[in-house]
């Protein structure tokens, strides 16, 4: 079997078992002594010597994912020792680049502490670039060369990471199949957009499936690395005290919301392409909806997951245009400097785009644990918070004997910020009578786990790619019913013209929204203060 990698989490065995999937993996993931343990994790016990080398690169090295997310995950994952002993990434693009310059580049996203200086010095010297054109065989050919090259080069295992417009996934990973295959194990991470809707994302899907096997292939939802996120599935089928209640018979309707307080500012090009649908509730709300929904797994294997979560999917229908509310934000002439303008305002995004920046949908998973039990999906850009958080209203309970004072109980996953479950229950108002009061059960994370530091989403997941676990990616069926959801609702948006409803920036988006929610049955009542315990 494979060796044992950050047992204390109870993965080790997964992971190492994953080597039997037939691309070699999960042999390796050795590092140099552990200096700062991973974030909240015990120190690590058993950790191996890293005998195979890693050589990861990343294509689009010069580009903004690279320079804000993957070169400083990288970075934390060797502070944190937690890169095979012998790791080597390697930056490639159009541009070239030299070491120095990647660096500077980087630098503000990296998060370096003091006292860190010598140990970040000692990840760029891992460091090295290619330039070349991304059509140009010869320029991959040249690439597989100077991987050789590298020290353990001849033997290493190759993590390649798109980090590219979609326009140029074709192109490459034909170029990666062809010239730069390893020796060991060779894993490619994908970021969406995968596609933009079903048919171009089925093309996609055949392209890569013609090249690599299922096992090779990393579809990256960051979500799914979301501390929270993960945590659902633990809190379902870890308790015992959630499972009977889980289900159409006590649940009134699920709530899934992201917001953001900002709008698209400079990243309208790609956004406006897309919309909030395909950008974030395709993809983020969909897959939290999934952990939600799903029937327990035979296992917390990767594909026993995935099976259940496919399942899901497939109980949903397409979502009807009557169930969606779309909003796209206009600017606050009265507001703060950084909410003045609205999203036709932003010089990135055409004059007269009925892109819609927030969106909330009705989906009906038909099966016989959910059937008749509506969930909300609502997502928006220039809101009021930034929240992002999985919500269940329960019924209320029969036979009131207490004049309905009684309100419904919630049980909150929040994802961020301040990771916290809690549920919204009725107590006995303390004191002399016998009131009912809305209270909660409340774990939040920084009082209970005070001062333990979550992994980013990121560290996570790479993390997971180098161990060869598959748990936290999206699998091609399960991308293919996610536009199977999404796409005649796409269409059908794009067809009618239909204006999105203005909303101010700041706000907490259309009106209409609220109504829709009221219409799949949740009871808003407004009297529920939580009082954060530091405050108190
Ligand atoms: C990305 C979307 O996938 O997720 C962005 O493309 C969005 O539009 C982002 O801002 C949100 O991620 P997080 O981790 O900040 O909630």
């Amino acid at each position: 079997g494979g060796v044992a990698v950050r047992e204390e989490n109870g993965e080790s065995r997964q992971r190492a078992g994953s080597g039997g999937s037939g691309d070699g993996a999960g042999r390796s993931v050795g590092a140099p002594p552990v200096r700062v343990a991973a974030a909240g994790a015990e120190p690590r016990r058993d950790l191996p010597g890293g005998e195979q080398p890693l050589s990861i690169v990343v294509l689009g090295a010069s580009g903004d994912l690279a320079r804000k997310k993957i070169y400083p995950t990288l970075w934390w994952l060797f502070r944190d020792g937690l890169l095979p002993d012998v790791t080597h990434v390697t930056g490639f693009a159009r541009t070239p680049l030299s070491v120095t310059e990647l660096r500077e580049r980087c630098h503000p996203h990296l998060k370096v502490s003091p006292g860190e200086e010598e140990l970040l010095g000692r990840f760029f010297e891992r460091q090295s670039f290619v330039q070349g054109q991304y059509g140009d065989e010869g320029t991959f050919r040249a690439l597989d060369q100077h991987l050789r090259a590298l020290p353990g080069g001849p033997r290493a295992h190759r993590l390649f990471y798109l980090a590219l417009p979609p326009t140029l996934y074709g192109t490459v990973t034909r170029h990666l199949r062809d010239t730069c295959m390893a020796p060991g194990w060779t894993r490619v991470i994908v970021e969406k957009p995968f596609g933009r809707d079903l048919p171009s994302s089925d093309a996609l899907s055949a392209h890569l499936g013609a090249l690599f096997r299922e096992e090779q292939l990393y579809r990256i939802d960051h979500y799914l690395g979301k501390e929270m996120v993960q945590n659902l599935m633990v809190l379902r089928f870890g308790n015992r005290l959630f499972g009977p209640i889980w289900n159409r018979d006590n649940v009134a309707c699920v709530v899934v919301t992201f917001k953001e307080p900002f709008g698209t500012e400079g990243r309208g090009g790609y956004f406006d392409d897309f919309g909030i649908i395909r950008d974030v509730m395709q993809n983020h709300l969909l897959q939290m909806l999934c952990l939600v929904a799903m029937e327990k797994p035979v296992s917390a294997g990767a594909d026993d997951v995935r099976d259940e979560k496919v399942k899901v999917l497939k109980s949903i229908g397409p979502v009807q245009l009557q169930d969606v509310v779309l909003g796209q934000y206009v600017g606050d002439p009265e507001g703060p400097p950084e909410r003045r303008r609205g999203y036709l305002e932003d010089p990135t995004v055409p004059p007269d785009s009925t892109t819609p920046t927030f969106a909330a949908a009705i989906l009906r998973v038909a099966n016989e644990r959910w059937d008749g039990v509506p969930f909300v999906l609502r997502c928006g850009k220039a809101l009021n918070e930034r929240k992002a958080e999985v919500r269940l209203q329960f019924r209320p309970v029969p036979g009131d004997i207490f004049a309905n004072q009684c309100k419904r109980n919630e049980l909150v996953v929040r994802v961020q910020p301040d990771e916290a479950v809690y549920a919204k229950m009725m107590t006995k108002k303390p004191g002399m009578f016998l009131h009912p009061e809305e209270s909660e059960l409340d774990l939040t994370y920084g009082s209970r786990y005070k001062g333990v530091k979550l992994p980013d989403a990121y560290e996570r997941l790479l993390l997971d790619v180098i161990c060869g676990n598959q748990m936290h990616f999206v699998r091609s069926d399960e991308l293919r019913e996610a536009w199977r959801i999404f796409t005649p609702l796409l269409d059908a948006i794009e067809r009618s013209g239909q204006k999105p409803i203005p909303y101010r920036h700041g706000s907490r988006g259309p009106p209409e929204a609220d109504e829709l929610l009221k219409r799949a049955g949740f009871l808003y009542e407004g009297t529920y203060r939580w009082v954060d315990p530091h405050q108190r």
